[in-house]
């Protein structure tokens, strides 16, 4: 990818998003708060969703040509708003756009979170299996503290779960208190929750722990994370109106709805199918 093409372009271009699907949106959303001069580009992967459960390689090969897409949309910065993708394509998607413009996982600022602030002592993290099998949040919390304790649970049903527009009601309730009942989070004081869709369950989780456990709100600490990166590279945009375009693998009630319950009628939601 040639240096030449983000040259050209000014700070006005919009930030590249993406995820399998709608989780991702919470990150969008919390983007547009505190940055609301930014336009964006969202692209939900359904045809592919859930990513928690695919191989590596398809989940690198996924995350390679939607951030092709995402820079032919001439986005300044690529925001890689899945868990499961920043485990394990974030690498690979960073050599893809070799310097073109910054790419931002959602994994290293929640990292850089939990080792600023010292009162955490024993770290629950919840999430895909591909996240969880990883290991990812662990290696990276005990590379910089060791004595911090970092327990991983794969929650594989909240995803989908959520996908399929089950929350804030009684079976979200129950599968989430399911899993949160495990042993390997008994005695934890801080709850990562490392999946975007699960902002969509935070009421569930606060019920749940009673304001024992500390919710890092991970798509807040992402959004402020983005905004310090393109302060940094001077990329913050001015105060034009910001647009935003959704684009999907495949078209979903759920995927409507929830942009629509993010970005109010504020939308336009186009298919786009690149794959072949
Ligand atoms: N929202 C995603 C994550 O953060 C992926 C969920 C899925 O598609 O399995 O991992």
């Amino acid at each position: 990818m040639s240096k030449q093409k983000s040259k050209l372009s000014s700070k006005d271009r919009p930030i590249g998003i993406f995820d399998s699907g709608i989780g991702g949106l919470t990150i969008a959303n919390a983007i547009q708060k505190v940055l609301p001069n930014e336009s964006l580009v969202y692209f939900g992967d359904t045809a592919h969703l859930p990513y928690g459960d695919k191989s590596p390689d398809s989940i690198k090969y996924y995350a390679i040509r939607i951030s092709q897409f995402l820079l032919k949309q001439n986005c300044k910065m690529i925001v890689i708003a899945c868990n499961t993708a920043s485990a394990q394509a974030y690498e690979t998607v960073k050599d893809f756009v070799g310097g073109a413009v910054p790419v931002i996982n959602v994994i290293d600022p929640v990292v850089d979170y939990i080792i600023a602030d010292k009162k955490h002592k024993k770290i629950g993290v919840i999430g895909t299996k591909g996240t969880i099998k990883s290991d990812i949040y662990a290696k990276k919390i005990n590379a910089r503290s060791k004595n911090l304790k970092v327990s991983c649970l794969a929650t594989p049903l909240l995803a989908p779960m959520i996908e399929e527009g089950f929350f804030k009601n009684n079976i979200s309730r129950a599968v989430l208190a399911s899993y949160l009942s495990s042993r390997k989070l008994s005695g934890i004081d801080t709850l990562i929750p490392a999946c975007t869709h699960y902002p969509l369950i935070s009421s569930e989780m606060v019920e749940f722990y009673k304001g024992k456990v500390e919710i890092v709100d991970t798509a807040a600490v992402v959004a402020n994370y983005v905004k310090h990166v393109l302060k940094t590279e001077k990329l913050l945009a001015g105060k034009k109106k910001s647009l935003h375009h959704f684009y999907v693998s495949d078209f979903t009630r759920s995927f409507e709805e929830s942009t629509r319950f993010f970005f109010a009628n504020r939308i336009h939601l186009e298919k786009m199918d690149f794959w072949n």
